[in-house]
């Protein structure tokens, strides 16, 4: 055999060689980027479900208690983000109005919390009730002596705006409100009367800190057409009162909106929903106890 013979063989013999290693390398590649991709979808499944609680868990007032209606609700609402999922959830609305209702906590101070979801028994009288000044109010008008006192101050500043603001229903007794729902509902029916009238003990108006105002002129269910109305939105809050019933939040209030009708809250508490366009209801679900 010749010397050249020789060399080609050997160098057939290295290119098969060399093909042989990089055929299995490219196997060895191919087959553990296979693996790695497969065992990263399979860790992505569990990771998603966890991604949902873990978002909901982001938010400082989750509470545990409430994860199995927050997840139910979240399927329903899929529109809504997390904040509002949680939210909502906490003040109750996933639950239909007058369903899961508890006695009202906080009594006798200034954020309690009486709506659909939260009721105050038929002998909650609140303490230090006063009646107003007549100056600023029907006769016999009643409130709590610090929500008494910051009115009598609201509506003698918006006299020296000369603005006119005079209470025309204050403190109503429970049996007061029976008497009042049950004229409502015989005129309109309890499905109407349900959007603008509180069932007795639900409504707040027998906390002692809510005011239904009028100007003295027109009635009280015109006074957002007033220059009255547009001086209370201005500075109502810095007196510590809130509209409580506003016009785009009758899903989370639960009632019409009413543009006379005021809760005291405190100055503090009234200035952030003021500012935040907020609610008392969403202030208590977003509040983080300790
Ligand atoms: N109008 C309000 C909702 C009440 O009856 O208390
Ligand atoms: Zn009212």
């Amino acid at each position: 055999m010749k010397l050249g013979d020789t060399m080609k063989k050997k160098k057939r013999k290295l290119k098969k060689k060399v093909k042989i290693v990089l055929t299995f390398l490219i196997c060895i590649i191919i087959i553990t980027t296979t693996i790695l991709i497969s065992t990263k979808n399979e860790s992505k499944t569990p990771e998603k479900t966890l991604t949902q609680e873990e978002e909901l868990k982001k938010i400082p007032y989750y509470k545990e208690e409430n994860k199995d209606r927050y997840i139910s609700y979240q399927k329903e609402n899929k529109n809504l983000d997390t904040e509002e999922i949680v939210t909502n959830v906490n003040i109750g609305i996933d639950k239909p109005y007058y369903t899961n209702t508890k006695q009202a906590e906080n009594l006798n101070t200034n954020i309690i919390l009486v709506n659909k979801y939260n009721y105050l028994t038929e002998d909650y009288v609140p303490e230090n009730l006063e009646e107003i000044d007549t100056t600023y109010a029907r006769s016999g008008m009643q409130l709590v002596s610090e929500a008494k006192e910051a009115f009598e101050t609201l509506a003698e500043n918006a006299k020296e705006d000369n603005m006119t603001i005079i209470a025309m229903s204050s403190y109503r007794s429970y049996d007061y409100q029976v008497d009042l729902y049950n004229r409502y509902v015989e005129t309109d029916g309890k499905e109407a009367a349900d959007t603008y009238s509180a069932r007795a003990g639900f409504s707040e108006h027998q906390t002692g800190l809510v005011v239904d105002v009028y100007n003295g002129d027109l009635p009280y269910t015109s006074f957002e057409e007033t220059e009255e109305f547009e001086w209370m939105q201005e500075n109502a809050y810095k007196y510590g009162f809130i509209l409580r019933f506003p016009k785009d939040k009758t899903d989370i209030t639960g009632y019409e909106y009413e543009s006379w009708h005021y809760r005291y809250v405190g100055k503090e508490v009234a200035k952030y929903i003021h500012d935040n366009h907020s609610t008392l209801e969403e202030y208590i679900a977003k509040k983080v106890e300790n």
